[in-house]
């Protein structure tokens, strides 16, 4: 039998398995993770991140986070192993991000997958990291009701998307611009504070006052919108004026400020979407931003009467392979997965309705 007959073999004999071992590899950006996943049991998540090392560069430098990967990711797919008690011959998938990410950091996991799935002759599937962001919450909330809205927001997307069944997703709005956690960054590089911004800026955010009635962007406009760039240049514009004209200020003052500004930002569209979408059960957070204790709770005090608000622990919010493997395991489980071959390439951009 030629080797992809055996995979497609493997294939479809697995969508009979009870319980579906995924082991799922993530390297889009700046961290390096491998989990594996028994059904909807997490067994092993190991990220490595790069943090420290793109912290001196003020933000992710793309050719060291490469470099990065290249160098971690045989010890993060081990450790995952050993932590889960399985070897590699146990695992019944393995799953890769393919996109969006990082161009030279996704082709690292996307080679390092396919050398380990052709290698250990497993069928490999290719996820969508910003579908992976929601799919997290089908490992965490077995009572997640459909359709609920699913706010991203991470490093790379913001957007709001009518979630109707696991794969059936309609995008709401995207931002125009920046992401909102490019844009946490950005504010923060302006504050001195270290990279990544968001974590930081929250934690400035905690001794200050929301002084700054900084203007929210396209939020006077019908329908939802996001537009990031705007705020980011007004909260530069304000740092710089007060620095030029030797006026004091306070930087937990600004942190709070825009914080806040995002915050009603979030709130306002998704008032807005859910004006246009009755139906809605819940509200899901996902993304590195979500992880903000100050975005859910003002989230959670403007919606939870009337909806369930879900959002992942703080590891599950930032990447994570975990996130891949559920992609994954709904895919297979919803009978759209298709095993990839050896040509399988990554892709830089990748809207969210794509399933690979
Ligand atoms: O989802 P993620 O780990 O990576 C992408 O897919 O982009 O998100 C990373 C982003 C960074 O911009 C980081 O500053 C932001 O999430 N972030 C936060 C917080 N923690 C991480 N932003 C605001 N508040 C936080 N606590
Ligand atoms: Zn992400």
């Amino acid at each position: 039998m030629s080797y992809y007959k055996l995979i497609e073999e493997k294939f479809k004999n697995l969508k009979n398995k009870k319980e579906i071992i995924i082991l799922a590899i993530e390297s889009s950006c700046d961290e390096t993770a491998c989990s594996i996943i028994k059904e909807k049991k997490i067994l092993s998540n190991i990220v490595a991140s790069q943090i420290d090392i793109h912290k001196r560069f003020g933000g992710v430098v793309p050719e060291i986070a490469s470099r990065n990967h290249i160098m971690t990711i045989q010890n993060v797919v081990e450790k995952a192993l050993e932590e889960a008690d399985y070897s590699i011959h146990e695992i019944d998938v393995i799953a890769v991000t393919c996109g969006a990410g990082l161009p030279g950091a996704l082709l690292v996991g996307v080679s390092f997958a396919k050398a380990l799935a052709y290698s250990a002759q497993k069928p490999l599937i290719a996820v969508n990291h910003i579908r992976g962001h929601i799919a997290i919450n089908y490992l965490l909330n077995n009572e997640l009701e459909f359709p609920y809205l699913a706010l991203v927001i991470s490093g790379g997307h913001t957007a709001i998307i009518k979630v109707e069944t696991e794969i059936d997703f309609k995008v709401i709005t995207e931002t125009q611009d920046d992401a909102c956690g490019e844009c946490f960054d950005k504010v923060a590089r302006v504050l001195g504070l270290e990279y990544p911004g968001g974590p930081n800026i929250e934690k400035l955010a905690k001794n200050g006052k929301y002084t700054i009635k900084f203007k929210e962007p396209m939020q006077e406009k019908e329908g939802c919108n996001f537009s990031f760039s705007g705020l980011k240049t007004q909260v530069i514009n304000y740092v710089h004026k007060q620095e030029q004209n030797n006026q004091k200020y306070k930087k937990e003052d600004v942190a709070m400020s825009f914080q806040t500004t995002v915050a009603n930002m979030m709130i306002n569209n998704l008032k807005k979407a859910l004006i246009e979408n009755p139906n809605i059960k819940a509200i899901v957070l996902s993304g590195g931003v979500a992880s903000n204790i100050f975005i859910r709770e003002n989230i959670e005090k403007e919606f939870s009467k009337k909806y369930k608000i879900y959002y992942p622990p703080l590891k599950y919010c930032t990447d994570n392979a975990a996130m891949i493997a559920s992609e994954a395991l709904t895919l297979i489980r919803k009978n759209i997965a298709v095993p990839q071959d050896i040509t399988l390439d990554a892709q830089s951009n990748l809207d969210i309705e794509t399933i690979l």
